[in-house]
């Protein structure tokens, strides 16, 4: 970890943050609206954020997950993320205050996994379509419809909005379990 503490300086003081993990309670709470854009606070926890998510390439991150009680999510890289190599590349995202809307009711399920719930994939149906709103941290709005991946990151990481970790979405059981004995040729890190 010796390396981190340089870096994070030579970035202008960005700080890896530590990640909750399934089982705090702060992960099950229902976040805050932001009620003001574009302040020093909102930018600090947005570049706290994206440099602890690029330190661990997670595909998303959102802010109960570091402890924070607020509506914020970031995702997406605009390349290709290693621990998802086959997943289409999904722009990268600062979403303030999102609301989703399913275009249909068609659901699609696929493996997921989780920075708070390290070292397991689970099969989670979603929807297939929505439409999603928000804000940047500029307070400029968002408004896309999306599919596939991209549709399945929002849904994740909107859903840690409201207290709620995939495993509470995965209705098979039998298709949850630890990603080195699920996928064990998979090279991921070991903190998934
Ligand atoms: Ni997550």
């Amino acid at each position: 970890m010796a390396a981190i503490v340089p870096a994070a300086a030579m970035l202008g003081g960005m700080t890896i943050r530590e990640i909750l993990k399934m089982g705090d309670a702060r992960l099950l709470r229902t976040a805050k609206a932001v009620t003001a854009f574009d302040t020093d606070e909102l930018h600090v926890l947005v570049s706290d954020m994206l440099y602890t998510m690029q330190s661990i390439n997670g595909a998303g991150l959102a802010a109960p997950q570091i402890g924070v009680d607020l509506q914020v999510v970031i995702f997406g890289s605009d390349q290709i993320n290693p621990r998802y190599p086959e997943a289409p590349v999904v722009p990268r995202t600062v979403l303030v205050n999102p609301v989703i809307t399913p275009m249909s009711a068609t659901e699609e399920s696929d493996w997921e996994g989780c920075l708070s719930v390290p070292g397991l994939r689970g099969m989670v149906p979603r929807f297939s379509h929505i439409r999603y709103t928000g804000f940047d941290q500029y307070g400029d709005a968002i408004d896309r419809t999306v599919d596939g991946f991209h549709a399945r990151v929002v849904q994740h990481e909107c859903d840690h909005l409201i207290g709620t970790l995939y495993p509470m979405r995965i209705r098979d059981f039998s298709q949850f379990g630890f990603t080195e004995v699920l996928f064990p040729g998979l090279d991921t890190p070991a903190d998934d």
